[in-house]
């Protein structure tokens, strides 16, 4: 697999991250390592996790599982060494047991209420229990996983650089922030002399959501953070859900996806039917060119996390490293809509 600068790190990641969102949870030990497996045996070195994946999947989670899953598979192979690791703060809920309503749906309404956030006690407890459940001494990169509004960002921004100057994190960077945060907390990071978020992992995707759209913390990568990205390319894209659950190719997937509703527009439509047209005339799938368009996409350079549910849906994803797209193709692909 190719390898990617990370910013201006002088750090080389491989072009697709993966993300381990549902190992140990919807997805059994035995299928997570057979896709951690898969992935290293690809050539790819840079995984994602966060210390709250998934408390959503039953109410018998946590948020434990998925660092637990990555963390005994890199001890079993001995693969530390070679991983790019990821991880996350700021999104686990205190009392996940307390988010489960009464039919059984753990309840998106209340989950912020629950979230540790990013002071400077909540970053200290979740980087000891992330390294614990990881086998690790150090995360590689180490993001908050929301804004928090209510912490100074001075004191989170002075907590993190703590972090790094202790060697518990070798770099910080941040997801579902909004442009003007990111860039306020740079400028903060900068002055001071404290490590500087050097990545930003916010969705995107290929088709755009209807403006005004409303993913509560999530948040996906708008005209204004690309726009930013472009001049400040030492801050690296981290793309989340790049195939929007796998809705691509499937129409009764597209009416299931629970985020439909803010993706059901003209613009994605006519985007659909561009993107059909091109897979087919290269024999690949819809879900397969949406990655190849992100891997193609020169500024900002993207770099995608995968999601798999099974061996199957990663080998089929990893074939779009080998989908080459030429300049004439990348601009009926970005002009459609
Ligand atoms: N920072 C954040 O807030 C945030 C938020 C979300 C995710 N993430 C990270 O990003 C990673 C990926 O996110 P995601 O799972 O939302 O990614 P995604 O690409 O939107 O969705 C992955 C899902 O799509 C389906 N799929 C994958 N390949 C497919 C294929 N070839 N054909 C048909 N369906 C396919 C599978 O769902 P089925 O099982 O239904 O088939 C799979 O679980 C996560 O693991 C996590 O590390 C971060």
């Amino acid at each position: 697999m190719q390898r990617v600068n990370l910013g201006n790190t002088g750090e080389q990641v491989s072009a697709l991250c993966l993300g381990s969102m549902w190992m140990g949870t919807a997805t059994d030990k035995a299928v997570s390592w057979s896709l951690l497996d898969r992935f290293r045996q690809a050539g790819g070195n840079f995984i994602d996790t966060a210390n709250c994946y998934a408390w959503w999947a039953g109410p018998q989670f946590n948020g434990d599982e998925s660092e637990n899953v990555v963390g005994e598979w890199m001890q079993a192979r001995g693969a530390r060494e070679e991983v790019f690791l990821a991880t996350k703060v700021g999104a686990r809920p205190r009392h996940p047991q307390r988010l489960w309503d009464r039919d059984g749906n753990a309840d998106w309404e209340r989950a912020p209420s629950e979230f540790e956030y990013l002071s400077p006690a909540a970053i200290r407890s979740a980087i000891e229990g992330s390294l614990r459940r990881l086998h690790t001494e150090t995360i590689d990169l180490y993001y908050v996983h929301i804004d928090d509004r209510s912490t100074p960002q001075e004191e989170t921004l002075y907590a993190l650089d703590c972090l790094v100057q202790e060697g518990k994190a070798r770099y910080v960077a941040c997801s579902n922030l909004r442009t003007w945060r990111l860039e306020r907390a740079r400028g903060i990071s900068v002055a001071r002399g404290w490590a500087p978020f050097v990545a930003i992992q916010q969705e995107y995707s290929y088709f755009r959501p209807r403006p005004g759209a409303d993913f509560g913390v999530d948040l996906h990568a708008d005209d204004e953070l690309l726009d930013y990205l472009r001049a400040n390319p030492e801050v690296a894209l981290v793309a989340y859900s790049p195939l929007l659950k796998g809705i691509y190719d499937d129409p009764e997937k597209r009416e299931r996806f629970y985020n439909w509703h803010w993706f059901n527009t003209a613009d994605n439509l006519a985007r659909l039917e561009t993107l059909s047209v091109m897979a087919r005339q290269l024999g690949v799938s819809n879900n397969q060119l949406v990655l190849a368009w992100l891997l193609h996409h020169p500024r900002p350079q993207v770099i995608p996390i995968l999601g798999a549910s099974s061996l199957a849906q990663m080998e089929h994803n990893l074939e779009a490293l080998s989908i080459r797209l030429d300049p004439g193709q990348m601009e009926t692909l970005d002009r459609a809509g």
